[in-house]
């Protein structure tokens, strides 16, 4: 069973999802960590109802990024934390932790990369009035939004969709899509 760590920085739908996931037999892997750069975020809640070991950082209070990141990568450590999951932390992962998990950090991101790199990603699309949009699974590197692509799913916007009919269409999408993406990596690690 691997174990993993979330990144989170705000409502925490993936991170639920990806629980649920666990305790329906979809995915192979025990939640040790969730990591939160945003106080009061409504994920901590979320890690804490199912016992979940969380550290919240205010990465500003740090001297700089490779000092809040060699905290999380402490944390990360003691929990023998093998993969790392991004589920809506909108912060960019620098070097200190990109090294020792190298290929091992993934994100997951509301458009069709490399479409609306970003924040509101929705609003996005939206502004640029396309008709399709998605959702995209990849390998996280020093860029934004940026890494290789492991896997998309493109959803319809339909005419006069708002951002929130837009959110949902992506949300279930992401939902079931990033805990199965997950888990074949897992399958592919093992065979190799
Ligand atoms: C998700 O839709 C995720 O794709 C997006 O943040 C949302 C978090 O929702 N991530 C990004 O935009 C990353 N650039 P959640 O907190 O309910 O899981």
């Amino acid at each position: 069973m691997t174990n993993i760590a979330v990144f989170a920085s705000g409502t925490g739908s993936n991170f639920d999802a990806i629980i649920d996931a666990i305790e329906n037999g979809i995915l192979d892997a025990r939640v040790r960590l969730l990591v939160c750069d945003r106080i009061g975020a409504p994920v901590i809640e979320k890690a804490q109802n199912h016992e979940i070991d969380t550290v919240v950082y205010r990465p500003k209070s740090f001297e700089n990024k490779a000092a809040y990141e060699t905290a999380v990568l402490e944390d990360c450590k003691q929990r023998d934390v093998d993969f790392i999951v991004l589920a809506g932390y909108m912060r960019l992962i620098g070097p200190t932790l990109l090294k020792p998990y190298e290929r091992r950090i993934v994100n997951i991101h509301p458009s069709l990369l490399p479409a609306f790199p970003g924040k509101d990603a929705i609003g996005q699309a939206l502004a640029q009035k396309v008709k399709v949009t998605g959702v995209t699974v990849h390998y996280v590197d020093d860029g934004m939004d940026t890494g290789p692509i492991i896997a998309q799913e493109a959803i319809k916007i339909e005419k006069n969709a708002t951002a929130e009919d837009v959110k949902q269409s992506i949300q279930a999408v992401e939902h079931r899509l990033y805990p199965e993406v997950i888990q074949s990596l897992f399958i592919k690690e093992e065979s190799l």
